[in-house]
């Protein structure tokens, strides 16, 4: 059955295996949603030709802006120690400011690691495959169907999803449901002020997000590993909420493909699972969204997926994490409620038992 395919690979987080230049260590009890360690899908590398890998990153550049993100005469981020990759010195950086007050002080992930430690089932279900198989994944043209209860839908270019959006770097803490964590600086802007502009009616309770489905590209797709297209969805309380973020970058540059280009959502208090990449769709609707994962196994994930110590995966416990990068001794910490955004998040669940909505 594919579920339980799924389900065996994407948590097989825990015994030792080299992800890039970082040592990952992997734990066989767990297999997040079936993420990480048995890899059952075939990797496709053959249909894809050196050859044919573009460079997509200035592409998407170009179309930044275009859509006026330089047009806007924000300044460019300013460059913390740690970033020492290819970033630093690439001509595919992002006009950004970094919003320090909503930015953990923690030091960032290496850029080799974000990049090169994915979850990204389109692309394989080893955290490898994705780097090795997204390369050639045209993001350009894009375009974002608007459906369902807004004033205002229809189908919008990339451009017009950045008109007038500027953009804002924002370290987060990232946490995988599979005990994984990382802290990544992101660049985005922030999701309610994209769905404001389409004027969703009161009819909106939740919001739907779609990924691309094009098994031509995508050669996950061709596997029945996951139901595709990869569904995800928000409350519309949570969708508003100032900590969402809409993402086309990270460490100042444009998104890998293998992050999610050309853009992907970053709910920082919900396990990584809720981060949609490669939307094409956003859809308000009255019904709560049914998911990807939680559709694959409603055991063991919930449609909420708040980042919970307190509430352990039927498989494995969650409150720990494994620091990815961190030195082996003291790579484990403890996990926190809400990823640590408890102060800001808090109040959206006062009513709600977090057990039973996991
Ligand atoms: N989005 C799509 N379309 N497909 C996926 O397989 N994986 C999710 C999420 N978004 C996934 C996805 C999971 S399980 C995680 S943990 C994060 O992406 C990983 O994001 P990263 O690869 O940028 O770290």
């Amino acid at each position: 059955m594919h579920a339980r395919r799924a389900l065996d690979t994407h948590l097989g987080e825990l015994t030792w295996a080299r992800a890039g230049s970082a040592s990952i260590m992997r734990n066989s009890n767990t297999t997040h949603c079936v993420h990480a360690k048995v890899r059952t899908v075939k990797k496709p590398s053959s249909r894809i030709l050196p050859s044919e890998i573009t460079p997509q990153t200035a592409l998407l550049t170009r179309r930044m802006a275009l859509g006026g993100a330089l047009a806007a005469g924000l300044l460019p981020i300013s460059s913390p120690a740690e970033r020492v990759s290819a970033a630093e010195s690439s001509p595919k950086r992002l006009p950004a400011t970094r919003n320090a007050a909503l930015s953990v002080t923690e030091t960032p992930n290496k850029f080799e690691a974000i990049s090169g430690y994915n979850n990204y089932y389109e692309f394989g279900t080893g955290k490898e495959d994705p780097k090795q198989n997204a390369q050639a994944f045209r993001t350009t043209p894009w375009s974002v169907a608007i459906t369902g209860a807004a004033e205002r839908t229809g189908t919008f270019t990339l451009e017009d999803i950045l008109k007038a959006q500027p953009l804002e770097e924002r370290v987060y803490r990232f946490r995988c449901v599979e005990a994984w964590s990382m802290v990544i600086p992101w660049v985005g802007f922030p999701l309610a002020a994209l769905l404001q502009r389409f004027k969703p009616t009161s009819k909106a309770k939740y919001v739907a997000f779609t990924t691309l489905h094009d098994p031509d590209q995508m050669p996950g797709q061709r596997e029945s590993v996951l139901k595709w297209p990869y569904v995800e969805g928000l409350r519309m309380d949570e969708a508003m909420h100032p900590l969402t973020l809409m993402v086309v970058g990270l460490y100042g540059q444009v998104l890998p493909n293998q992050n999610g280009a050309p853009l992907r959502l970053i709910v920082p208090w919900k396990y990584g699972f809720k981060s949609i990449k490669a939307i094409v769709r956003i859809h308000f609707t009255e019904q709560q969204p049914v998911t990807t994962w939680s559709q694959m196994a409603p055991r063991e994930y919930g449609f909420f997926a708040n980042v919970n110590p307190q509430v352990d995966h039927p498989r494995w416990s969650q409150a720990t994490e494994r620091r990815i990068g961190a030195a082996l001794f003291n790579s484990r910490q403890k996990t926190l409620m809400f990823n640590g955004y408890a102060e800001q998040v808090a109040g959206l669940y006062k009513d709600l038992d977090l057990r039973r909505y996991f």
